[in-house]
């Protein structure tokens, strides 16, 4: 059983001070996101410890909660973005613009402005035309832009292709080959562009690390060889994609996968006058959210007997996409009911509309509630209102 949700007398309890969940039922009025923010911080601290040079920025697109993000903060890290929404969630949540680095393919000129007028710790940048587009409007307003270079390395990091972001055929990063023309680019506009570091980011749900490995024994003579031209470039940063285990929850597990991951870093970084940039989303913030949501009906069908929620793609959208497992949990334990195989299925007019397909279960009836568990990170982040369906409402306890 997930530790961060444990039955005491009959009822589920969540997060680093067991509260229990059924305190939500008295005033249900629709699905919610209940974020537990002290197991966050004890994810912090746990990957401060492991990584203990590396410097985090959190990758807020995994969960933009404004709490979360405060509580994050809070316990010391900075934050990765990749628009002007997160820019301006990430100033309210109390980050300052050195808290900054500024991810993504796609920057408009807007955000680009934006982003230098107030002085930003870091761009990475994904293409030539973004490096021309930052020197450009730097130079227009007579600022120096720190850029780092994200660097794409065609390696597999064996993930949903989804989520993979290190190959030549994904649109992030830049070829290692464009190193000649992107060091014309920066020469051409030194009084401009400042690079500070280069970047890369494989892609997420990393479960082991050769790819990884193979990808900074790669980069660092690269940085190595940079950094005797430009001798403001400090910054080494490993990107995010720590990934955990949703099947067989196992916390002992991830701890020691986060070592395995650290050791991989201290090998191929340790020895390099580089400071360690980090971009975790999952990793910190996945099990310290769950989604509640209540069965409206109960459908027998001659195959399947499916649970119909009233939350479901539209609220957590990653079954659908990725095919992806969370744990589904009932709210009070029926230890006396029979189990069944149900699919677990929300009110979207889709058929991709599901929690879970053929998964057991005590017996579910009318009216009773589910936990959808790890659902701390691109859950909410990533809901919509399709079918002019309402958001889910999201609790911090
Ligand atoms: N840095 C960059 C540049 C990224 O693009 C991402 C995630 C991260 C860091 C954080 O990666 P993490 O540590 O969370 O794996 N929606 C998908 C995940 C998409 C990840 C996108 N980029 C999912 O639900 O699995």
């Amino acid at each position: 059983m997930d530790p961060f949700l444990q039955y005491f007398d009959g009822t589920l309890c969540f997060g680093d001070k067991k509260r229990p969940l059924t305190n939500f039922v008295g005033t249900y009025s629709g699905p919610v996101y209940v974020y537990d923010l002290g197991s966050i911080g004890i994810r912090v601290k746990q990957m401060k410890r492991a990584l203990p040079t590396a410097d985090l920025y959190y990758a807020m697109k995994a969960n933009s909660n404004l709490d979360v993000l405060s509580a994050i903060k809070k316990y010391g890290c900075g934050v990765d973005v990749v628009s002007l929404g997160e820019i301006h969630r990430a100033l309210e949540a109390g980050f300052v613009p050195s808290d900054i680095v500024f991810s993504g393919v796609a920057k408009t000129e807007k955000e680009i402005s934006q982003a230098l007028d107030l002085s930003i710790h870091q761009f990475n940048i994904e293409s030539i035309p973004e490096l021309l587009r930052v020197a450009r409007l730097a130079k227009e307003n007579d600022l120096v832009a720190p850029v780092a270079l994200r660097l794409n390395p065609n390696i597999d990091i064996k993930t949903h292709p989804f989520i993979a972001t290190g190959l030549h055929e994904n649109k992030f990063g830049m070829e290692l080959s464009l190193l000649p023309q992107i060091e014309k680019v920066l020469k051409d506009n030194s009084a401009s562009l400042s690079l500070v570091g280069i970047s890369l980011h494989l892609g997420s749900q990393m479960l082991e690390f050769s790819g990884f490995r193979q990808a900074l024994q790669l980069l660092v003579p690269i940085y190595q060889r940079l950094q005797l031209s430009y001798p403001n470039l400090r910054n080494f940063d490993i990107g995010g994609g720590l990934g955990i285990y949703y099947q067989e929850m196992d916390l002992q597990k991830e701890n020691s996968l986060l070592r395995e991951y650290a050791e991989v870093v201290k090998d191929e970084l340790g020895k390099i006058n580089a400071r360690v940039q980090s971009e975790p989303g999952r990793w910190l913030v996945a099990h310290s959210g769950v989604l509640l949501t209540q069965i409206q009906y109960v459908k027998e069908t001659t195959l399947k007997s499916f649970l119909v929620m009233d939350s479901g793609m539209n609220h957590l959208l990653r079954p659908a996409l990725y095919d992806a497992y969370h744990s589904i949990i009932p709210l009070f334990h029926n230890s006396g009911r029979p189990i069944k195989l149900y699919d677990v299925v929300g009110p979207i007019c889709e058929s991709s509309d599901f929690f879970a397909k053929d998964r057991k279960l005590p017996e579910i009836r009318e009216g009773e509630f589910l936990i959808i568990a790890d659902a701390g990170a691109y859950g909410f982040s990533m809901a919509s209102q399709y079918n002019l369906q309402e958001l889910p409402k999201e609790v911090c306890i």
